[in-house]
């Protein structure tokens, strides 16, 4: 059985201060992390707050983003094996902001899975095409090449563990959610993928998330789909009320 997990991206918002007033406003009303997981994952400066405020509680900690070294003469980077020692669960790689601003490249993300893994960090690995790519009905060749390059060279019991995000990026902040079935057909397409890389046992495993304008209306016809094992939520988890909404949405 797969644990739902309902993450929250904060990308560029928040300061140390105001982390730990949410983390306050909503460690005493989490689901218990057996049923469903409840996991924040902030900006870089607020990682040491937000680990200290959750410590004790039902919510999992990650970063948005890491290097793929450890350390070394790479200026401005964030070192996994730090976001480690500071306690983080997971790490966010391959949003689709990174890619198209940043300009990651898949050979770049299958980099920082591998680094994540060596640091017992589960990586939150995001894929999802362009309106243009889905506008010509390339989606979902799109967003198999990317699984393929991202997972490379990782092992089964990696991918067992792995959460993958489909994101369509027309989606993302722009109120447009894709419809239920939208996002189911392309979870159950992934997890198809995963099965022909690995096998049946993985693919069953691996969890599977959708983002893209979730929030509170629409988390329940989303998690209720076999495919879609939690969501990657940007602006409605930003407020208190609004996340916990999200993460008790089985009440
Ligand atoms: P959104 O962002 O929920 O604001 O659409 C999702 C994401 O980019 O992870």
């Amino acid at each position: 059985m797969r644990t739902p997990i309902i993450a929250g991206n904060w990308k560029l918002h928040m300061n140390p201060a105001q982390t730990t007033e949410f983390v306050a406003g909503v460690k005493d009303q989490l689901p218990d992390s057996n049923k469903v997981e409840a996991l924040i994952c902030a900006p870089a400066v607020d990682l040491d707050a937000l680990a200290s405020a959750a410590k004790g509680s039902n919510l999992k900690v990650g970063a948005e983003n890491a290097y793929f070294e450890d350390e070394g003469a790479f200026t401005g980077e964030t070192s996994p094996k730090v976001l480690a020692e500071m306690g983080m669960d997971y790490c966010v790689i391959g949003h689709s902001e990174r890619r198209e601003y940043f300009h990651e490249t898949d050979a770049d993300i299958n980099k920082k899975a591998k680094a994540l893994f060596a640091n017992h960090i589960t990586p939150i690995l995001c894929c999802g095409e362009s309106l243009e790519k889905r506008e010509a009905n390339q989606q979902a060749e799109w967003v198999v090449g990317q699984i393929k390059a991202a997972l490379k060279e990782l092992s089964a019991d990696q991918v067992s563990q792995l959460v993958i995000a489909y994101e369509p990026i027309w989606a993302i902040g722009t109120g447009k959610t894709a419809s239920s079935d939208q996002a189911e057909e392309m979870c159950k397409t992934i997890r198809e993928t995963v099965k022909d890389l690995y096998n049946e046992e993985t693919a069953e495993n691996v969890r599977i998330q959708y983002g893209g304008s979730v929030n509170p209306s629409n988390v329940k016809e989303l998690m209720a789909k076999p495919n879609i094992d939690g969501g990657l939520v940007g602006g409605a988890s930003l407020k208190p009320d609004s996340f916990l909404a999200l993460v008790n949405y089985q009440d």
